[in-house]
Formats: C-alpha cells, sequence, structure tokens
C-alpha cells in the first residue's frame, strides 16, 4: 500500500470510530445527565438491577432541597445504561407508613428473589446524626412499583451505615456493609433475600460505600475510607474467593486525585458478544446542593490482580459488544 493511501485508510478508520461513537449516546464523568425529560439525574447512592434487557437504577432523589423529609428513593430505566427513563419515586422518606420524620434513607439497593418473585430494597436507614445505623427492607411486586416498609435491622446484630449490593454467578446475592466497631462485611442473604444470613467476609479495614464484581475468576471489591461527604482515594483488594484470602488495599487511582472527586458506589459488569466491560459508577457528592451531586461512572482498566480508574473522559458503551470507547481519541505521536 502506499503512503498516501495508507494515509486515507487510516483516517477512514478513524472516522468510523468516531461516528460509531457519536452515534451512541455518551457518558460524561461529573457532568449534568439529564433524563428523558431533561432533568438532572436524581438517583444519587446507587444501585443497578438488570431485569430482562433493563437496567433499573435506584438512588436517593434529593429534590432541591435539603430536607431529608423531602426526599424519595427513584427508579430510572435503560437498556444502554447511557438514557434513562424516570419511572417514578418508588418509596417515600416521610410517608408516615413508612419511617416518620427525620430519619435519612440512604443507598438503595434492589434485588430480585426468584423464588418469592419479589422485589426487595435494601437501605441505610438512619437518624440525621447517623447513630441509629440499621438496614431498611422494602418489598415490591413490581420493579418500579411502590416498595413497602417492611422492618428495618441490624444486620447479624451489627451496626450499619453505607451498604452496597453484590450478586454472583450463582445467584447468591450479598450485602456489603460498614461496620464501625468491627470493620466491613461481605454478608450473605437469606435464600428469601429477606434477612442478611451469616458473614461471607470481614475485613478488619474500616471502610464504606462497598462495592463488588466478580471478573475473570477474580472478586475485586473497592471501598471508599470514611471521611463523610469529602472525597478520598478509594481502594480495592482482589481475591480468588469471596471469603478470602484477600490481597492487601491498594490506590484505584493515584491518591492525591482523590478517586477524581467521587466515591464508588456499585462495580457493574457487561458481558458482551465480544468483551467483558467493568463500570465503576460513583459520586461526586455536593454536600451543600445535594440536589447537584454528579456521577462518575467509567470503565475500569483490569489487568489481573491490579485495578485502576482511568481520568475521567467522555465514553461510550456498545451493550452488544460490551466495548467501552473514549470519545475523544487520545493524541497520537506525529508520522516520521
Ligand atoms: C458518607 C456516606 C454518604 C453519607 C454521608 C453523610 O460517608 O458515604 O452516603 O452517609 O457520609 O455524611
Amino acid at each position: 500500500m502506499s503512503l498516501k493511501n495508507a494515509f486515507c485508510s487510516a483516517v477512514g478508520a478513524l472516522f468510523s470510530i468516531a461516528h460509531l461513537a457519536a452515534a451512541q449516546v455518551a457518558i460524561r464523568p461529573g457532568e449534568i445527565w439529564l433524563d428523558n425529560q431533561g432533568q438532572h439525574i436524581q438517583a444519587h447512592g446507587a444501585g443497578i438491577l438488570k431485569a430482562g434487557e433493563t437496567f433499573y437504577w435506584f438512588g436517593e432523589n434529593r429534590g432541591r432541597s435539603l430536607d431529608p423529609n423531602q426526599g424519595h428513593i427513584s427508579c430510572y430505566a435503560s437498556t444502554n445504561l447511557a438514557d434513562w427513563t424516570f419511572r417514578g419515586n418508588v418509596l417515600e422518606l416521610s410517608a408516615p407508613t413508612n419511617f416518620g420524620p427525620q430519619l435519612v434513607l440512604e443507598r438503595p439497593k434492589v434485588f430480585y428473589n426468584t423464588p418469592t418473585k419479589k422485589y426487595v430494597m435494601y437501605f441505610h436507614m438512619d437518624d440525621a446524626r447517623y447513630q441509629m445505623a440499621r438496614v431498611g427492607v422494602a418489598v415490591s411486586d413490581t420493579v418500579d412499583g411502590h416498595y413497602q416498609f417492611l422492618k428495618s435491622l441490624r444486620p447479624l446484630g451489627c451496626q450499619s451505615r453505607d451498604i452496597g449490593q453484590f450478586v454472583d454467578d450463582d445467584g447468591s446475592a450479598y450485602l456489603i456493609f460498614e461496620d464501625r466497631p468491627k470493620g466491613f462485611h461481605i454478608a450473605k442473604l437469606s435464600e428469601d433475600y429477606l434477612t442478611v444470613e451469616k458473614d461471607t467476609c470481614l475485613f478488619p479495614e474500616h471502610l464504606e460505600s462497598g462495592a463488588l464484581v466478580h471478573y475473570d475468576g477474580r472478586y475485586y471489591v473497592v471501598g471508599s475510607h470514611l471521611s463523610g461527604w469529602a472525597a478520598n482515594p478509594n481502594v480495592y483488594a482482589t481475591a480468588k474467593s469471596l471469603a478470602g484470602p484477600w490481597s492487601k488495599f491498594k490506590d484505584i487511582a493515584p491518591p492525591d486525585k482523590k478517586t477524581y472527586g467521587s466515591q464508588v458506589t456499585i462495580l457493574w459488569k457487561i458481558t458482551g458478544e465480544k468483551t467483558t466491560a467493568v463500570i465503576f459508577m460513583g459520586d461526586i457528592w455536593k454536600p451543600n446542593t445535594q440536589w447537584d451531586s454528579r456521577y462518575l461512572w467509567m470503565p475500569l482498566e483490569i489487568h489481573g490482580e491490579q485495578m485502576s480508574l482511568p481520568a475521567p473522559a467522555p465514553w461510550t458503551l456498545d451493550i452488544q459488544t460490551g466495548a467501552a470507547r473514549f470519545l475523544e481519541l487520545q493524541p497520537r505521536p506525529a508520522p516520521k
């Protein structure tokens, strides 16, 4: 091939990549993310559930207020993880039949229980000073229907603040929870998912907002240090078995970047026809204007025991193939 032809086909290939990327809706970490009604998505501290071909995103709907009684748990739906349709508020914080006033409800996580055909939601339930340290459990017959409050509990008799969710490839469901005196639990749910049955692993490290993924024969757990709304360097560890032994915790990104201003909430694996992407889903909290808090969703780089969160940049996900691609082509060295 002549130099000119090679140049033309390279430009053509670049153009078609850019064209393909433009056809898919980009995920833009840190920017305002609009739903189908043109509103900034209100689903902070996210949990994700896939039902059929649809993804459901549950989160804290913080509205335009800092009053906890004005908050709700929202639900959004998508088939590509980029375009989200608001499906409604599925749980109200202040409804008298629920919790009563002044309670905090955070980080909702919904699991679908096949034997009972119920959608089971766990959430962090607390008082305004975060001393109650319990989980709430609510159930619904439909994924985006009204969730009825069932009970609150201290899992395994322990304090529980930030929670995370994980469903393993064999369908077992786990609640991850932060227990101030003891550490960080990965705990198996009962068969009907209505209670927390036993610890699979208890880390002595004090980490919160725990997230887990099983990828290519290894488990990866990610957590944040305890610094309230302020971002800190999130860390990860790996193991071949959920019960361990686990590697030492390492930074997921350069520590001075403080996880690019975010805090992990869930890791989500997309197994496509060609490849598998693991997505870091995190929150960029704005404590004084919580409704304006943003999301940082990025494909993770994973090589064996190493996992890293790249610097935020717009990207697209091909849900069919599993390919994640950055929108802006990285600058290339000039040809010699
Ligand atoms: C963070 C936690 C948030 C929220 C906040 C309140 O540590 O991850 O979900 O509870 O504290 O200060």
